[in-house]
């Protein structure tokens, strides 16, 4: 074995471990995305050519790998409890007084308070450093061996970061949470929808899921994140208190949630419970509470605990968000794809302060599980932003008039033919020209991931449909201020200030509009996948199936799904007039290079035959010239191939320049500078 290569894989890991510390448990990233991806991809390479030398701290378990029949079983250091919980400020004083009472102190307690994270509670193992063990709570006793699966979790430290004045403990055992956040949770149901495969119910099922995929590759997909909130031999590093134990934790490399507090009296644990419900809302990450804990480890220890949990602990939760309430009809919407999704209307109830009105019913068989009937007393649930569901129907309090309910046998807007494909939850109208298909698409390309105006939501483009002002996508690039103003509810003001809005989106990001077109299978992650691939649109138009399935991500359903879209006619001349409308795609990154052929505009004559026309032009583009398809006075250079006929013969006479394919060539094999 050369000893360079143990000495560089040394070297990368390093590297890698310090880097991957910055971007996510610092949010402090220090190189580009792309140094760090080369790094990592020179580790996987010089690993999988020297796979005796992969360690088990190696960064490249991040990506996953390794497949189990099932997960075996890991016995806990020490039992991991749960929490009593509590719901006022009155129940905190109680349990405040009773510490007390239990100490025989009368002295004020100096209490650290954290978020409560709605995740999955999980222990890691380290020996001599290095994760050995990670593993689900189970039944507390108990849990299952997930080590692989932790692995690809980002902001888990595979290795202890020590230095002179913190020494790696032979041993160490730290529990935390396991949780995605709202946008993870939101990005991968889109992607499931897309797939047709079934939705997670929230952040927490969705992390469960993740977590227990016995492929640690699906894991290694899913983006998990973690906070640690214990340690269990705090002896080791020689901390007193909480504070100091998550001081300790987070030189280790751990991340420790920002929000969490000191509070020296019982006012101010209340106030910073005030507090984190404010800012609840705010987070990128669902809480459902507040952990208070005794900060002294020493009277943690006196307190002990239950056989359910300690003493010296509680869970300040937040008001419930659930609440009965009636199911009142079932609407069964048709969405930009076709599916068609039913929709509870709810007799109007406040949950957290909120009234709501409708809940998602997400699908057949979603109704038959949970035995849903029409007029059914409902158990509602709002949990953080996610749209409020229906967790149960309440048999008990069925009258006998309750009704089945019936999903539709054709498409409720258009009449069309529903098809559920074998092994899809989804049921989709399959008629091409079904209008509120369309409208959802037009509403779709108005909204964030589209134009992303705030003067116009879904309410304004369906008006802007109704009163024919827009027919498709072209049309947003053709209002004018007289017909904006004359619509109900518009004045001069705000058509100027959509319009102002609309005309800075006249240039878009190619991957924002492949996005925004709301192309089945191609959410935002696919979207930035193409953009990287292909310069402009009309390259991607042109890409067959074979070429697509060539892009890493770009999987078989994708890539026929995005041939048989633009190859519709409807799409082509979509495409068309949009730029006749006066948009364009934006050049990609080339050519705000320095562009060499700028100013010249080629004509193509004969055949070439060492490139297609089309790569031709591209080359010209690429480098900032143009192209022209007939000669004119623009024309600057006549490329003539073989077989040249009539063109050529004009340009002789114009007495223009003609260059021969070797001529060509050497001209655009300048790479842009
Ligand atoms: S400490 C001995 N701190 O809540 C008890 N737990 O209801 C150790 N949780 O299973 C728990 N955030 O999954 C603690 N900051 C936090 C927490 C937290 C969430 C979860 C944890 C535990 C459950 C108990």
């Amino acid at each position: 074995m050369p000893q360079g290569v143990t000495d560089r894989l040394e070297a990368l890991r390093a590297q890698i471990r310090l880097h991957a510390h910055r971007y996510y448990v610092l949010d402090d990233p220090i190189i580009a995305d792309g140094e760090y991806d080369a790094l990592f991809q020179e580790l996987l390479a010089l690993e999988a050519q020297y796979p005796a030398l992969v360690t088990e701290d190696s960064p490249s378990h991040r990506i996953g790998g390794t497949v189990v029949r099932t997960f075996a079983t890991v016995v806990h250091s020490s039992p991991m409890l749960s929490l009593e919980n509590i719901f006022s400020a009155a129940e905190f004083s109680a349990f405040e007084e009773k510490v007390q009472r239990f100490l025989k102190t009368e002295q004020p307690l100096r209490f650290i308070t954290e978020p409560k994270l709605d995740g999955l509670a999980v222990e890691l193992l380290y020996q001599q450093g290095v994760l050995s063990v990670g593993s689900t709570r189970g039944d507390g006793l108990t849990g299952e061996n997930i080590t692989a699966q932790l692995k690809t979790v980002q902001s888990i430290p595979l290795r202890l970061q020590g230095n002179s004045d913190l020494a790696i403990p032979p041993e160490l055992n730290v529990r935390g949470e396991v949780f995605l956040s709202k946008k993870g949770f939101h990005l991968l149901n889109r992607q499931r929808q897309e797939e047709g495969e079934p939705m997670f119910a929230n952040p927490r099922n969705a992390a469960a899921g993740s977590l227990r995929q016995l492929d640690s590759k699906i894991t290694a997909q899913r983006p998990l994140e973690f906070f640690v909130y214990g340690m269990g031999n705090a002896e080791v590093v020689s901390a007193c208190g909480q504070e100091e134990v998550f001081g300790a934790l987070a030189r280790m490399g751990f991340p420790v949630n920002p929000l969490i507090k000191v509070c020296g009296t019982a006012q101010e644990v209340a106030d910073q419970y005030q507090h984190l419900l404010t800012v609840r809302h705010t987070l990128d990450y669902e809480i459902d509470g507040m952990v208070v804990k005794v900060d002294d480890l020493s009277l943690q220890q006196r307190l002990g605990a239950t056989t359910r949990a300690p003493r010296w602990a509680i869970a300040w939760k937040f008001p419930a968000t659930q609440a009965t309430t009636v199911l009142e009809a079932v609407e069964f919407q048709v969405g930009r794809t076709g599916v068609v999704t039913p929709v509870a209307l709810l007799r109007p109830v406040e949950i957290d302060g909120v009234v709501v009105r409708r809940a998602t019913l997400h699908n057949q068989d979603e109704i038959t599980k949970k035995n849903l009937r029409l007029y059914d007393t409902v158990l509602v649930q709002r949990a953080g932003d996610v749209i409020p569901e229906i967790i149960k129907a309440i048999p008990e309090q069925r009258k006998g008039l309750e009704q089945p309910i019936i999903f539709p046998s054709s498409c409720p807007e258009c009449g069309g033919q529903l098809v559920r494909a074998t092994g899809e939850s989804a049921v989709r109208c399959v008629n091409g020209f079904c209008p509120a298909q369309h409208l959802q698409k037009l509403i779709y390309f108005a909204g964030k991931n589209g134009l992303d105006l705030e003067g116009l939501g879904k309410k304004n483009v369906e008006q802007l449909v109704r009163s024919g002002l827009i027919r498709d996508i072209p049309d947003f690039f053709r209002l004018n201020v007289e017909q904006l103003a004359g619509l109900d509810g518009w004045g001069d003001k705000s058509a100027r200030k959509v319009l102002e809005a609309i005309e800075q989106r006249k240039t878009m990001a190619l991957s924002r509009f492949i996005g925004a077109l709301g192309i089945r299978h191609v959410g935002e992650v696919t979207a930035g996948v193409l953009a990287e691939h292909f310069t402009d649109l009309a390259q991607l138009m042109a890409a067959d199936k074979e070429k697509l399935l060539h892009i890493e991500g770009i999987g078989e359903q994708t890539a026929v799904t995005l041939v048989a879209y633009f190859s519709d006619p409807a799409i082509v001349q979509m495409v068309d007039q949009l730029s006749q409308a006066g948009f364009a795609i934006q050049p990609a990154q080339v050519q705000v290079q320095v562009q060499p052929l700028v100013g010249r505009v080629f004509l193509f004559t004969g055949t070439l035959a060492g490139l297609s026309r089309d790569e031709a032009k591209q080359r010209v583009k690429a480098l900032g010239g143009q192209v022209a398809s007939s000669l004119s006075h623009r024309v600057t250079d006549v490329v003539a191939g073989e077989k040249a006929g009539a063109k050529k013969k004009k340009a002789e006479e114009l007495g223009l320049d003609l260059l021969s394919e070797a001529d060509f060539l050497a001209l655009v094999a300048q790479e842009p500078s």
